[in-house]
């Protein structure tokens, strides 16, 4: 081989072994990427229906679960729940029994995840009840004030922003009494939301990580804090409540705008009515006249023969 030919072709390879080693570190990074750290897996996916030693939501609490299960059991069912449910596996049949409601298979979860997440619940499990950071939020039960109420008004609207950088509700939803335009139509009406999850501690804890399709991209990377999210439960109250007290004098009033309406609506036919009759009649009357002093004409009849 000549010395021309070596050059290029010792060129070529370095080039490849650069190309290599770039494509190593693409994908090493994308699996970085992509493995999840447990303690933000479980806050972003099994936080909005599971606590450690907070108490049950949704799902049943995981605080020492691994003292309920076998390892492997635990992390069959967390990468794929529909199979083992379906497998007839009477713990599981027992589990939903309680709970009523299926856990759903968690897409992307593999058993190297589930293994973390156990790990995690484990250690977190070693905190007295109530003490993990996983807990789940802790709603007090004071009343709201007209001051939370405000707040979360103004956070709703976007007045004042939320601090983790999150869309302001009102661009997707709207609630009665907002006044104006109302707010967006993307998401549903959340007038009664309050009514709809029952109380504070399901609808703050749904609130802190939404999963669902718009809500969980919107707030994933920017989660409510737990003050922004109390203000907001006053403010969904509040407005249940108001919807509420306006219902009856409302219905009471249509009813009396209806009644009233009704009558109004008489009276103004009975005057159209009254005065037609009386044209008519007065025709009547006149070609009735007329006919009658045609046949016996008299001078006094009309006047006019
Ligand atoms: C939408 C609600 C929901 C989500 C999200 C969810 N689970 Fe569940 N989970 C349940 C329900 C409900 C049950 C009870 C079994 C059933 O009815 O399917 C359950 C049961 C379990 C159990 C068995 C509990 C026991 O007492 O033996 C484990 C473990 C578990 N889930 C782990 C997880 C993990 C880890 C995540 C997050 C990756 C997660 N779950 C996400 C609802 C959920
Ligand atoms: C980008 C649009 C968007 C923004 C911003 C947004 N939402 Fe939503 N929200 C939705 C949609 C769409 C749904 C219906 C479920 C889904 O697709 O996520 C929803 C559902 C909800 C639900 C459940 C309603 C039900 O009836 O179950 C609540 C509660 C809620 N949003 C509260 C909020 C609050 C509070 C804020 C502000 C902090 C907010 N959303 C901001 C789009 C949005």
């Amino acid at each position: 081989m000549s010395r021309s030919t070596a050059r290029p072709a010792r060129a070529l390879s370095r080039t490849l072994l650069w190309l290599v080693s770039c494509l190593v570190g693409l994908v090493a990074f994308g699996a970085e990427a992509r493995a999840e750290d447990p303690a933000t897996d479980f806050k972003q996916i099994c936080s909005s229906c599971h606590t450690i030693g907070g108490g049950v939501l949704t799902g049943p609490d995981l605080r020492e679960v691994s003292k309920r299960q076998k390892r492997d059991w635990l992390v069959n069912f967390i990468v794929d729940p529909g199979a083992v449910l379906d497998s007839g596996d009477p713990y599981a049949a027992d589990l939903l029994a309680v709970a009523g409601q299926r856990m759903p298979n968690i897409p992307g979860m593999t058993r190297s995840r589930a293994e973390g997440l156990l790990d995690l619940i484990e250690a977190e499990s070693v905190h007295e009840p109530g003490k993990s950071r996983f807990a789940g939020m802790q709603i007090s039960d004071r009343p709201f004030t007209d001051r939370d109420v405000a707040a979360g008004r103004a956070i709703f609207t976007g007045e004042t922003s939320l601090v983790a950088g999150g869309t302001a509700c009102i661009s997707c939803h709207t609630v009665g009494g907002l006044g104006g335009l109302g707010g967006g139509r993307l998401g549903p009406d959340l007038t009664r939301v309050f009514e709809r999850y029952e109380d504070r501690r399901k609808l703050g804890v749904w609130l802190s990580a939404p999963a669902t399709e718009t809500m969980l991209p919107t707030f994933r990377e920017h989660p409510l804090e737990q003050e922004e999210i109390l203000s907001l439960l006053a403010y969904f109250e509040n407005a249940m409540q108001k919807e509420q007290e306006d219902d009856a004098p409302r219905a009471l009033v249509l009813v009396l705008l209806g009644v009233g309406g009704a009558i109004g609506a008489l009276l103004l036919f009975n005057r159209a009515w009254r005065d037609r009759f009386t044209g008519v009649r007065r025709c009547l009357v006149r070609s009735a006249a007329l006919s009658e002093s045609a046949r016996t004409p008299t001078p006094d009849a009309s006047g006019r023969v």
